[in-house]
């Protein structure tokens, strides 16, 4: 195969509020710092496996405006293949609001726009390029029925399937299920997804082994618990593990989720899954170090040896 992961997602530009706490209803506050920075869970992911050395594939919608430009030469500059990388005339390139506090904790809304436009025809006009690549990711930032019909072309061509439930929504249609190799959730879409609470290592446990009594997820489920680390439950043998977090300075925790993912999906193919998910967990935990979402995602150069698999 000629490629290693796509990505079926979103590019959003990123405008970043630094706050020293959440604004109430109807307050106005002043912000200590903005930045505007190129974001969005699909482009992450691409971004986060490419500057690991992966050679991949990005398919999105993009508005006719400055944003998309401006994505087509950030994906041309990680060397991301764009074949199918569309504007539409529909809806604006997807921009968010995101305010960071102190402690690096963020509130986001985001407008999806242009990539709600992606639909299942841009999925098949990419059949060719999708069968020749190892690993595809996706997500709820696109339509439901455009993942699951690029999760359902991804197994048909035998590609490894890995599924990040965000943003979780209510009742998902259970078809996914069978088309997803490894779900990675956080405790908020493990708790939509499990329909109980996920607050805590062991709650977690308990939400890995509901997720592994499902039909489906034949590699299993991963659990990210910010700074308690992330819980794997391994289809396989059933056997769950706690990856305890790494003790680090949290400057800005945005997109460490999606560095999280991004980085699974190059060790995936590459080494063995418990190793994929110590390397994904350390080098998530180097990105919440750093202002921005890839703007804090480092290169393999900069890495040690250790990332080189
Ligand atoms: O996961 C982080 C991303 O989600 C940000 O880059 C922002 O675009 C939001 O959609
Ligand atoms: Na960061």
């Amino acid at each position: 195969k000629s490629f290693d992961v796509v990505s079926i997602g979103d590019c959003v530009m990123d405008c970043l509020f630094y706050v020293d706490r959440m604004p109430k209803m109807a307050e106005t506050m002043t912000a200590n710092d903005f930045e505007l920075f190129p974001g969005g869970k699909g482009a992450n992911v691409c971004i986060a496996a490419a500057r690991l050395g992966s050679k991949n594939a990005f398919v999105c919608k993009l508005g006719h405006d400055m944003f998309g430009k401006n994505f087509i030469s950030i994906l041309q500059s990680e060397k991301i293949n764009i074949d199918h990388v569309s504007f539409t005339d529909k809806a604006p390139t997807s921009v968010a609001s995101i305010m960071v506090d102190p402690k690096g904790n963020n509130s986001i809304a985001v407008n999806f726009g242009a990539t709600l436009q992606l639909n299942e025809r841009d999925i098949d006009k990419a059949e060719d390029l999708i069968k020749k690549c190892k690993v595809l990711i996706t997500s709820m930032v696109v339509k439901g029925a455009t993942a699951l019909h690029s999760l359902k072309l991804a197994k048909k061509h035998n590609l490894i399937t890995v599924f990040n439930f965000a943003p979780a929504i209510k009742d998902l249609d259970p078809e996914f299920n069978k088309y997803v190799d490894l779900l990675v959730v956080n405790e908020v879409e493990a708790e939509v997804f499990t329909g109980s609470s996920v607050k805590s290592v062991e709650e977690a446990e308990k939400a890995c082994q509901v997720v592994l009594a499902r039909e489906g997820f034949e590699i299993g489920v991963v659990v990210t618990l910010g700074e308690k680390g992330c819980v794997f439950g391994n289809k396989k043998n059933g056997d769950i593990k706690h990856y305890p977090g790494k003790k680090v300075k949290v400057v800005d925790s945005t997109g460490a989720g999606d560095a999280f993912c991004g980085s699974l999906s190059h060790f995936i193919g590459k080494c063995d899954i418990y190793q994929a998910i110590e390397l994904a967990s350390s080098y998530a935990s180097l990105t919440v170090q750093h202002k921005g979402t890839q703007a804090s995602y480092p290169c393999i150069d900069n890495l040690d040896l250790s990332f080189r698999i």
